[in-house]
């Protein structure tokens, strides 16, 4: 049995929940009477304008509302109700890759936000209901942005810079997005990059429903500006009034897109709602980071995520709590460039990827030994699973054998952690996410929804709907149904499925085994193999594409292409394929998707109609046993020869 490393005994008497019964109260409490206790801290948390009269509406499933009647500003939760007793307090603390600072108080931040909120409305005509695309650097004026939306009622969908001016039309398209906000560009590793350029392209290609471009200036670089389209944020922001009413919103109204890959298709627009969200991110502020008044909480995910939009916006302001952004890379310029701000800022929480972890660790073993990281409570993971080796690293020379590592897993649909140790009542061991967190009905189960026994795999399934969960997918209910309410039922009755499989192991803690369909994580990326399979699609020569995940030393899984050519004749070296494809996914993805490897081969492995097996091409990818029969398939030869081809590698 692998060890469990327990809380520290002291350090668990401040906590909130203090040892693993108090955990198991708020479990039996929520058992007992589901939306009693969602309710109960529905009151607690959330400053409505207008209580909620019903907790949930389950009378459409699945389509559940949360605290029907409920009237509230998540922009308001988020900052006018620290004015009284926080005005001061830092809400924001940025530093920029190259070591400039900014501190922005509550009130500061109220001020910003409103201002930008004005200028929204008044300027650009932007109302409740309204999409805005937000394409940004990690700066604070992105969240200034968000919470701006939120104030006035526009739903923002925040588009990651990595991807590409292709992946950007087709998200702003499908939001048909009145206006797009950007920035000359950024830093990164040092130098200047550029956004606004690929914001052009984009709207050169199609998005009819612009009407104008907002662009902050942050790197001063040279930008082209279209007379009539183009506005300057940082000059006309100034003018406008820093009050602004926030709108009165309904707990269902949409508060944000953000667009995820699927196993088929286009990306989805996972649609989140106000009260229900909010709520989430601050209950699990509190329960899982257990964060506290003078704590200073450092997330290092990216804002075009969802943990940048709940665990360094929404939740950590909605609590009231300091929030750290960082603009650039982890190695910039040293391995040691995060350990050095986790002392500079006395950081309580940190909160990273398993990616990041393995990268530092890798390349900056010695680094944390360098700096005072005693203020330091909690470290957090977050977006693929951790490998012990990473894991005990952290733990010891970055926690300092005295921190808890919570392993939160969770999804962009599912808006905030849903299993989760709790930090100073869990026993934790490397590589488990633990227990469901109270409230949570997370469940690995067969097709039918029954338990699993230990030790045997299964889906990764939430049987009752949650108030933060995925509302639908932008202008495409059915999709939301098939999507996620398909594959496995309970009682006869659909109940939604994660797409990840996991096992319960030898402590009855959740083990994460990874995605069961065709969605890969690259550095914690999430990447649709169809998409990328559509892109290579494109490529002249190829006549047929399977993309699967590899396991790979530091992203967590490297995408991995078979691929049959359509002329044997031209076959030039792999080199120059492989080059000519990842320019190809570049331009319609992003690099974030581009390929490290390629096979050619004769064909894939199909089923007799037709059907590639893409399970067979996942496992050899894996080095796994294919523990399948292979003679049913149309050209089972085709699978020794790709066996063969990897063991020559
Ligand atoms: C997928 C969701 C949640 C924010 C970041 C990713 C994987 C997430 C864990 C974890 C193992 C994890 C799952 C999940 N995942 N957290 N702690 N351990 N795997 O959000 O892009 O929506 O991806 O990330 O496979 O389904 P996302």
């Amino acid at each position: 049995m692998e060890k469990l490393f327990y809380p520290n005994r002291e350090e668990a008497k401040k906590a909130r929940i203090r040892n693993i019964c108090e955990y198991q109260e708020l479990v039996e409490e929520a058992k007992e009477d589901y939306e009693g206790y969602w309710g109960r801290l529905a009151e607690e948390k959330i400053d409505w304008f207008e209580p909620f009269d019903q907790v949930l509406d389950e009378s459409n499933p699945p389509f559940y509302k949360w605290f029907i009647g409920g009237k509230l500003n998540v922009s308001y939760q988020c900052i006018d109700r620290h004015l009284e007793s926080r005005k001061n307090k830092a809400a924001i603390i940025f530093e920029g890759e190259l070591g400039d600072k900014r501190v922005i108080t509550y009130r500061e931040l109220y001020y910003e936000v409103n201002r930008t909120a004005n200028l929204l409305k008044n300027r650009f005509g932007i109302s409740k209901g309204d999409r805005v695309v937000i394409y940004m650097p990690m700066i604070p004026e992105t969240t200034f942005m968000m919470l701006a939306c939120a104030r006035i009622g526009a739903i923002h969908s925040v588009v990651f810079g990595g991807f590409s001016a292709d992946a950007l039309r087709d998200r702003i398209e499908d939001a048909q997005a009145k206006l797009v906000i950007t920035a000359d560009g950024a830093y990164r590793r040092g130098k200047p990059y550029m956004l606004k350029p690929i914001v052009d392209e984009a709207l050169s290609k199609g998005c009819e429903s612009v009407e104008k471009v907002l662009i902050v200036e942050r790197n001063g670089e040279e930008i082209e500006y279209i007379e009539g389209r183009d506005y300057l944020y940082n000059e006309l922001v100034k003018q406008e009034s820093p009050i602004c009413e926030p709108e009165i919103m309904d707990s269902e109204d949409p508060l944000f897109l953000l667009y995820t890959s699927g196993s088929t298709g286009k990306p989805k627009g996972v649609q989140h709602s106000q009260a229900g969200y909010i709520l989430h991110a601050m209950v699990t502020m509190e329960m899982v980071f257990d964060i506290r008044e003078n704590d200073t909480y450092w997330c290092t995910a990216d804002v075009g995520w969802i943990t940048g939009h709940t665990y360094i916006v929404y939740g950590p302001l909605a609590v009231g709590a300091t929030t750290i952004i960082y603009e650039g890379v982890p190695v910039y310029p040293d391995a040691g460039r995060w350990w050095r701000m986790v002392e500079e800022y006395q950081v309580n929480q940190f909160y990273t990827a398993p990616t990041a972890i393995r990268l530092l660790h890798k390349t900056g073993i010695e680094e944390p030994k360098k700096y005072d990281l005693s203020s330091l409570r909690i470290l957090g993971t977050v977006g693929e699973p951790i490998n012990p080796d990473a894991w005990l690293w952290y733990y010891n020379e970055v926690g300092g054998g005295r921190c808890p590592i919570v392993d939160t897993w969770w999804q962009t649909e599912t808006g905030g952690h849903m299993i989760s140790p709790i930090p100073f009542a869990t026993p934790i061991k490397p590589g488990s996410a633990t227990n469901p967190l109270p409230g949570i009905m997370a469940e690995i189960v067969d097709e039918v929804g029954n338990r699993v026994p230990q030790g045997e795999k299964g889906f990764l399934c939430i049987t009752k709907p949650w108030p933060s969960m995925i509302r639908t997918i932008w202008n495409d209910p059915e999709r939301f149904k098939k999507s996620y309410f398909g594959d496995v039922t309970k009682d006869g009755k659909p109940i939604y499925f994660s797409g990840d499989g996991a096992i319960y192991d030898e402590n009855g803690y959740i083990v994460i085994t990874g995605r069961v369909d065709d969605v890969i994580n690259v550095s914690g990326h999430r990447l649709g193999t169809a998409e990328i399979e559509s892109a290579i699609g494109n490529h002249d020569n190829v006549a047929e594409v399977a993309v699967v995940g590899k396991p790979h030393q530091l992203k967590g899984e490297s995408v991995f292409a078979y691929i049959v050519l359509k002329s044997e004749d031209s076959l030039g070296e792999d080199v120059e394929l492989l080059k000519e494809i990842n320019s190809i996914i570049s331009k319609e993805i992003g690099a974030i998707a581009k390929c490290d490897e390629i096979m050619v081969v004769s064909g894939l492995p199909k089923t007799r109609s037709g059907k590639i097996m893409r399970r067979i091409l996942r496992a050899i990818a894996k080095g796994e046993k294919i523990n399948q029969d292979i003679s049913t398939l149309e050209n089972p030869a085709v699978v020794e020869e790709i066996e063969k081809k990897f063991q020559m590698k």
